[in-house]
């Protein structure tokens, strides 16, 4: 009964074009094999995906999907799941088939989050090959990265996660304003069980797109500045400049994608010993940079 990594995610979009030219062109990520479902699907490593972009009416986030190891961990946590009087819904054969894993499942968190579930995962093994040069990612089994979810009832979605089997890593509490009495803005970051910081984080505020940003994590900080030039000369809208995390030490910035959500793109991210670590509590996000500018009109 616990999760592994962020296996991948799931957009939906009006506009493949647009997907296609921002994850190749401006990114440089890999398309991989189309879906059954006619989804464009861009890859990172050796899984066949790690972002499938379904054709539809919307430009939203549609799902994250959580890698488990065998089909008892999946069960079980469906079992703890259902206990805690959570609906979940199993996956078809051919759902599985179309995000190339044997099993799959899906519920909603407290806040409308969707997940599927999953264990199984197919691996063609063609090697990860930029058509912009990127040297590669920090992925394989940390998975392909972190999901940033809005959250208007945290403390119900962390205790929801804790179902699946995240475990804490650190809780940020921001003040937003110079008022003192503002409510400050709460970030739960949860790991998985692999070395990623977090796999997930969790924050008390709306998210029209349904999701805050997602992370992929580069293996240069070369990587990372070639990225943040060409999405500055493809004049995508730079949401945070370049900064270094404080709890994570991620150095990255911050590009809004078609999908109206933020990809943050870093490197150098901390992998924490679990056996030692001490949940951590953060009064800042940022030891440097990481300015914010909010996206156009
Ligand atoms: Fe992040």
């Amino acid at each position: 009964m616990t999760v592994r990594s962020l296996g991948y995610v799931v957009v939906e979009a009006p506009d493949l074009a647009a997907w296609r030219k921002f994850g190749l062109e401006v990114i440089g990520l890999m398309e991989g094999p189309a879906g059954s479902d006619g989804s464009l699907r861009l890859r990172i490593d050796e899984r066949p995906f790690r972002i499938a972009i379904v054709p539809g009416k919307t430009n939203r986030f549609v799902s994250c999907g959580w890698e488990f190891k065998d089909a008892e961990e999946l069960e079980s946590t469906i079992t703890a799941l259902r206990r805690a009087k959570v609906e979940v819904r199993e996956g078809t054969a051919a759902e599985a088939a179309n995000r190339a894993v044997r099993q799959l499942a899906h519920c909603k968190d407290p806040c409308g989050n969707q997940l599927e579930l999953f264990h199984g995962r197919t691996y063609d093994y063609a090697p990860f090959a930029s058509p912009k040069g990127l040297t590669g990612f920090v992925a394989g089994d940390l998975g392909m990265g972190h999901a940033v979810l809005p959250a208007a009832q945290l403390a119900a979605a962390r205790e929801f996660y804790k179902l699946l089997g995240f475990a804490d890593t650190d809780e940020m509490w921001l003040q937003m304003s110079p008022n003192p009495a503002d409510p400050k803005l709460g970030i739960h970051f949860m790991h998985a069980a692999c070395r990623r910081h977090h796999s997930l984080a969790l924050v008390g505020m709306p998210a029209p797109s349904g999701c805050v940003h997602i992370m992929l994590e580069a293996r240069s900080l070369d990587d990372v500045g070639y990225a943040l030039d060409r999405c500055i000369a493809n004049g995508a809208h730079i949401s945070s400049s370049l900064g270094k995390h404080s709890n994570d030490f991620m150095v990255s910035f911050y590009v809004q994608t078609p999908g109206g959500f933020d990809l943050e793109f870093g490197c150098d991210g901390l992998q924490p010993d679990w056996s030692t670590w001490v949940p951590t509590q953060s009064v800042i996000g940022d030891l440097w940079g990481h300015r914010w500018s909010p996206p156009p009109a």
